[in-house]
């Protein structure tokens, strides 16, 4: 009975001994033994410090420097709210920091921006190497987060406006006032292509037409990363990568989402001929960061598409900046996030907008790379494109700035984002030429949801990510006292919310101006997008006082009109204009023509969605507007 305990006890060791020992066999095997993390000092005239060198050389002789934690420290990147401590930015080796939208300095100044940004950016500076930070955030129509700077219009208004050099001013002018704020990197531009309105980022996009958004995508990332009159540049992102706005309804992966974060039903040519094009045209104009959707591609979501992230991107188009997840790309919706990981790095994503809990994050690459789950070639990989990047965009050869005084932004933006709301309007509807405005009009009584609502016509991405509602955001005019002013002392311009005047004298012309409460993302999915009851309410009241009524839409895309078009004499499309609504009565006025085009096809009932690129409805039937439509 003991001797047979015994035998067994001894059996027990013996197992457990060979086990051991083939686990450690297989972990000699993966290098696991021998991932020193050396920290070799690089000399003070390192390569990498030397601007005169090529870039690829940089990139070389920095790595050369840089341990392993150093590596993944660069591929992630972390919302600011989330940093545990400030010293963790420099001991973690942070490769990035972003502001989430709304996420914003104590103080929502450019002085605050700048002296926030700052305080990160000295943080990295004490770590080994001293890598700068790249800060990013969602530029996607100006610093929009900060009142009193320039709130142009959103992407789908410069795309009506179908001007390559404006759009590259605009972007310009934004990259400016980032600058001035500190922050380098912007999310933007947004190169999806809608073709189902009720997403509820059609705002962000240019037009649902491949060519309008590789022009206009790739004038933006050259007006972003310009860097003549030695402006900062600031890196550009192209996104989403890739066949975002193809989504299908009702597919989302999000439980509150009806089609953001859907699946794209896309096959491999309309792949080609549709969603890549502008991304290769991008990459062309300097693109340098891509960023994956949220989307999903036949059976897997874009962040594990090894063949479109690596094969397509990086290979076939030759792209040699680098990939960045989406906020919680990677994990979202997976339960082993170690496996999501794994499986995302291999597939090419390089750095990982985690972007809460940076930790787990470091420890499972590191595990990952002990293993042999991600090869050290791999991480090198991703860290030179990251770095690459930083090179090209300057960041380590800037005088490290300071000073955080104010600093005041240039006025001339704000006449160039007047000048593109100008451009953006598009005239769908002109009876008897009522617009523009003859100058025997005397009294005009203007009502309606978007009339005196700043926050209304910025959108959303403004302050806050759903933006914001009322006049407050300081700077900025509406659309109403942009009328008020450019009528000026002989011409009476009333106003009520609800259009009721008094019915004593007719007023000769009405402007309704009405559309759509702000949101962003899956939050404005909206099955049957339309004037609300109350605008609906304020026209109907208006026409009662007003020999003609004009409707001027505020929308982030088409709403369904189509029993009402008969009731308006005139219907002018304004988009989100921002934050220069005298832009909209330049052209009431006659000041600025009507130039703007429709940037997608407006249609007029439900069953024409989705309408494919080549304007092809679901149900065979005419769109209200083709696109390109305008009077
Ligand atoms: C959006 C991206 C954006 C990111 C960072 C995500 O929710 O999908 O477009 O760039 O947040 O704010």
């Amino acid at each position: 009975m003991q001797s047979s305990k015994k035998f067994k006890k001894t059996l027990f060791f013996l197992g457990g001994m060979v086990l051991l020992f083939t686990l450690f066999i297989f972990l000699m095997g993966t290098g696991f033994f021998d991932k020193k993390t050396l920290a070799v000092t690089p000399p003070s005239n390192a390569m990498y410090l030397d601007n005169t060198k090529p870039i690829e050389v940089r990139v070389a002789n920095l790595l050369s420097y840089m341990t392993l934690e150093e590596k993944v420290g660069q591929m992630t990147l972390v919302e600011k709210n989330s940093v545990k401590t400030l010293s963790d930015i420099s001991s973690y080796n942070f490769g990035g920091l972003l502001s989430g939208s709304g996420a914003k300095p104590e103080i929502n100044t450019v002085a605050g921006w700048r002296e926030m940004i700052l305080s990160y950016q000295a943080e990295a500076q004490n770590s080994r190497l001293a890598i700068p930070l790249f800060y990013g955030v969602d530029a996607v129509h100006g610093h929009a987060h900060v009142p009193g700077l320039t709130v142009f219009p959103h992407a789908i208004g410069l795309g009506a406006t179908d001007n390559p050099q404006l759009v590259e001013a605009v972007a310009k002018a934004t990259a400016e006032e980032l600058s001035l704020t500190g922050v380098n990197w912007s999310f933007s531009p947004n190169l999806d292509q809608p073709q189902d309105m009720r997403w509820g980022r059609v705002y962000e996009t240019f037009s649902d037409d491949p060519l309008l958004v590789s022009k206009l995508g790739s004038a933006y990332i050259r007006g972003l990363q310009d860097k003549n009159d030695s402006k900062v540049p600031v890196l550009a992102t192209v996104k989403h990568y890739v066949g975002l706005g193809g989504m299908q309804w009702n597919t989302s992966l999000n439980k509150n989402f009806k089609i953001d974060q859907g699946v794209t039903p896309a096959d491999e040519a309309t792949l080609w001929t549709v969603y890549l094009p502008p991304f290769a045209e991008a990459i062309d104009n300097g693109a340098l960061s891509v960023m994956a959707g949220l989307n999903t591609w036949g059976d897997k979501r874009l962040v594990l598409q090894k063949y479109l992230l690596t094969d397509v991107l990086k290979e076939e188009l030759n792209f040699k900046g680098f990939v960045v997840s989406d906020w919680y790309g990677v994990y979202e919706g997976r339960k082993n996030l170690f496996l999501a990981t794994v499986q995302a790095v291999n597939a090419g994503v390089d750095m990982v907008m985690l972007p809460f809990d940076y930790q787990s994050f470091l420890t499972n690459m590191k595990w990952a790379n002990r293993l042999g789950l991600i090869s050290d070639a791999r991480i090198d990989e991703a860290v030179g494109r990251i770095l690459y990047a930083k090179f090209a965009m300057g960041l380590f050869d800037q005088a490290s700035e300071t000073s955080v005084a104010e600093k005041n932004i240039n006025p001339d933006h704000k006449a160039l984002a007047r000048q593109a709301v100008s451009e953006s309007l598009v005239l769908l509807k002109n009876t008897n030429e009522i617009l523009p405005l003859s100058g025997n009009v005397k009294h005009i009584q203007v009502a309606g949801s978007a009339a005196d609502n700043v926050g209304q016509q910025m959108g959303g991405w403004s302050i806050e990510w759903q933006g914001v509602d009322g006049n407050w955001p300081e700077g900025s005019t509406s659309i109403l006292a942009g009328i008020k002013a450019r009528a000026g002392q002989g011409v009476v311009v009333d106003y009520n919310l609800q259009g009721e005047f008094s019915t004593d004298k007719k007023a000769e012309v009405g402007i309704a101006i009405l559309g759509e409460k702000p949101y962003s993302e899956g939050w404005g999915d909206n099955e049957y997008p339309t004037i609300s009851q109350e605008d609906l309410q304020a026209i109907e009241a208006l026409k009662k006082t007003s020999e003609q009524v004009v409707v001027i839409v505020v929308s982030g895309r088409p709403l369904f009109i189509t029993e009402q078009l008969a009731d308006f004499d005139a219907l002018v499309i304004a988009w989100l204009p921002g934050s220069e609504g005298e832009g909209v009565a330049d052209v009431l006025f006659g000041d600025q023509p009507f130039t703007g085009k429709l940037p997608l096809p407006w249609p007029s009932q439900l069953s024409q969605l989705p309408i494919t690129s080549a304007g092809v409805t679901a149900d065979g039937t005419s769109v209200l507007f083709p696109r390109y439509f305008s009077l």
